[in-house]
């Protein structure tokens, strides 16, 4: 949720620390810090401000080329308001050590009831800086049989003992004015790399602040840490085994971080759609055999078809991409499949039998519950599949077998492009897996012909935002919303529903249409937009029935239909049109005109899209 980036080189740090900080602002955007290694002065500089990096900026001497150590976060609060004073960095008591903390501690009440007892002093509400304080009170009162042993700094041997202490999860970037060259890393449950430059050195909680610098990096696992002087690096558990990290590179383009042009990154990954579709669908759709091919999978393929029943792990968006997952499977493979949330499923006793495999899917692959979800089922004996977009997160490391989405850095919050392209991958496993045991040849050919379409649909469909853009001056003004679906269709609405909410803060019910007369329908006054996705499907003649009740109720409809449509037309206050595919596969074309939809109501009543109010990209906090 929150971001760190941490530097250790020959440069002044505090432009490269400011410069990763925005490229990690999409993670959390209410406080931000840094804290500067000054040697001269034998001193942290910490400079610290509520709201985005900004601000911080603003606040800001010029760099000393003298400070080339330093730790900078970007803070998504969760223990304590979004104050200066709760910002990281944080110093300990004594003033010697800053850290920056990204999860959550959850044994901190008890940690700081006792540091009080020893004399140690608190400022912020948050519970890092019971880290910052624990590391300082090891540091400051070693002796005895507590002492250091074998040569090992008093710094490096403090870290690990408080490390030991913590119940919770942490990335960690820690520095000590006594140890001004020195800086280091830990992780648990939070991302955490390490990258190593030329004459320089990184660390950060996503490869998108340090890819200017470096694409060879080390990614810690849990428990692990890493110390860095300028003579070098080393890596131990945080019980003081030395272990050897391999050095990895990164793909990942700048330019695929940046705007190129586009207002908000939301926007640009709604256009970036038929391109990525077209990445994540290359190379697996094999149409001369009529199969479908997906490495990740390739040693499991015996499991997957042999189960008796698939469990279905995610949160938000990425949720809504399993239940059409769900529908998918079911249609296809004739699997009995069911999508949990996350972070349900990993509080319940589940049942994992034998003959049972778990799907993680997650863009990010950090969602702190999916995770946890994903080491539920390991547990207990099932074979898990990461449906991942985030190579080497920590879920496609963690799970047995893996799909990587191949869509390239997601930067808005709102997940567009991710999607589209999980929903493209449970299409793909759903005909592999119907293929593996009962589809026709003719069928399988039917649908890899079909999915092989889906990118042009959707460069069709981006054709027309500037109509959405007006549906959307003529209704943004109204508080409350329904989107509403059948079949393959109604986690459509529900994600419709999802992304007005999150980046236009419109109150919005995303429900499967039917549902509506239990209950919401009593919601209907005159004026009220209601969203259908009414395009031809097997429901088609049910959905006019549930846009009829809201009709005659004032509600006013906005209708995504199919292209040539004639009879919707009577129906809709507002039509959208988009290209006929087959039902299994709509939600990859219906869905793009909600994006644009909810996007441009975003715009017009001023927010800031791509990152809304109290929200963060990546959500590695439960
Ligand atoms: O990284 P993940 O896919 O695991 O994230 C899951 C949700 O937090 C995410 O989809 C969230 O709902 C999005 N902001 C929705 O646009």
């Amino acid at each position: 949720m929150c971001g760190i980036v941490a530097y250790l080189g020959k440069k002044p740090a505090q432009p490269i620390l400011i410069e990763g900080l925005k490229r990690l602002e999409y993670r959390g955007y209410d406080s931000a810090g840094v804290a500067l290694i000054n040697p001269d002065k034998g001193g942290i500089r910490v400079i610290k401000s509520s709201g985005r990096i900004s601000v911080l900026e603003e606040l800001l001497s010029e760099p000393d080329p003298k400070e080339v150590v330093g730790i900078g976060h970007t803070r998504w609060a969760t223990h304590g308001e979004p104050n200066t004073i709760n910002a990281h960095p944080h110093l300990d008591y004594t003033g010697k050590i800053a850290i920056a903390h990204n999860g959550i501690i959850e044994n901190y009440s008890t940690l700081k009831t006792w540091l009080i007892t020893k004399g140690c002093k608190f400022v912020s509400e948050t519970d890092t800086e019971v880290i910052a304080n624990l590391i300082g009170y090891l540091y400051s009162n070693t002796d005895g049989e507590d002492a250091p042993r074998d040569g090992q700094n008093r710094f490096e041997w403090a870290v690990q003992h408080a490390l030991n202490e913590l119940v919770g999860t942490y990335g960690l970037a820690i520095v000590c004015t006594d140890f001004p060259d020195m800086l280091i890393g830990a992780k648990k449950g939070s991302p955490l790399i390490f990258g190593l430059g030329k004459n320089e050195y990184l660390i950060a909680s996503d490869a998108a602040a340090i890819v200017e610098h470096t694409t060879q990096v080390i990614y810690l696992a849990d428990n692990e840490m890493v110390t860095i002087t300028p003579k070098g690096f080393h890596t131990k558990t945080i019980d003081n085994i030395e272990i050897h990290k391999e050095l990895k590179q990164i793909e990942f383009s700048l330019s695929a971080i940046e705007l190129d042009g586009f207002k908000h990154y939301m926007l640009k990954e709604i256009y970036e759609q038929p391109k990525a579709l077209n990445m994540c669908l290359g190379g697996r759709l094999d149409m001369r055999d009529g199969r479908i091919v997906l490495g990740g999978i390739s040693k499991y393929w015996r499991e997957f078809t042999r189960a008796k029943r698939i469990v279905i792990n995610a949160c938000g968006t990425a949720w809504h991409a399993g239940l059409i997952g769900e529908y998918l499977i079911e249609q296809l493979a004739r699997i009995n499949t069911e999508t949990h949330y996350a972070s349900e499923f990993r509080y319940r006793n589940p049942i994992i039998e034998d003959d049972t495999v778990v799907i993680a899917i997650s863009q990010s692959g950090e969602t702190a519950d999916t995770l946890a979800a994903v080491e539920q089922a390991k547990e207990r004996g099932a074979v898990t599949l990461g449906i991942v977009n985030v190579v080497g997160s920590t879920i496609a490391r963690t799970t047995d077998a893996g799909v990587y989405l191949r869509v390239g850095p997601e930067i808005g919050v709102a997940s567009t492009k991710a999607f589209t392209a999980q929903v493209a991958v449970l299409a793909m496993l759903a005909i592999e897996l119907g293929r593996r045991r009962h589809l026709s040849t003719e069928q399988v050919r039917f649908y890899i012909e079909e999915l092989s379409k889906i990118p042009a649909k959707i460069e069709e469909v981006l054709s027309l935002s500037e109509h959405i853009k007006k549906i959307a001056e003529a209704t943004c003004d109204r508080e409350n919303w329904l989107f509403l679906g059948r079949g393959f269709n109604y986690p459509v609405a529900l994600e419709g529903a999802l992304k007005l909410k999150e980046i236009s803060y419109i109150h919005a019910e995303g429900l499967p249409a039917a549902e509506m007369k239990h209950g919401p329908i009593a919601l209907i006054t005159k004026g009220m937009p209601a969203v259908f996705i009414a395009t031809k499907c097997s429901q088609y003649e049910k959905i006019i029935g549930n846009i009829e009740e809201v009709r005659a109720r004032g509600g006013r409809t906005i209708i995504v239909a199919s292209q040539g449509d004639e009879n919707i037309k009577q129906y809709a206050d507002f039509l959208i049109s988009v290209p006929d595919v087959p039902e299994e596969l709509q939600p990859m074309v219906t869905v793009v005109p909600l994006q644009i939809l909810a996007y441009h109501a975003a715009v017009l009543r001023g927010h800031d899209v791509d990152k809304p109010r109290n929200l963060a990209k990546s959500v590695t906090v439960e």
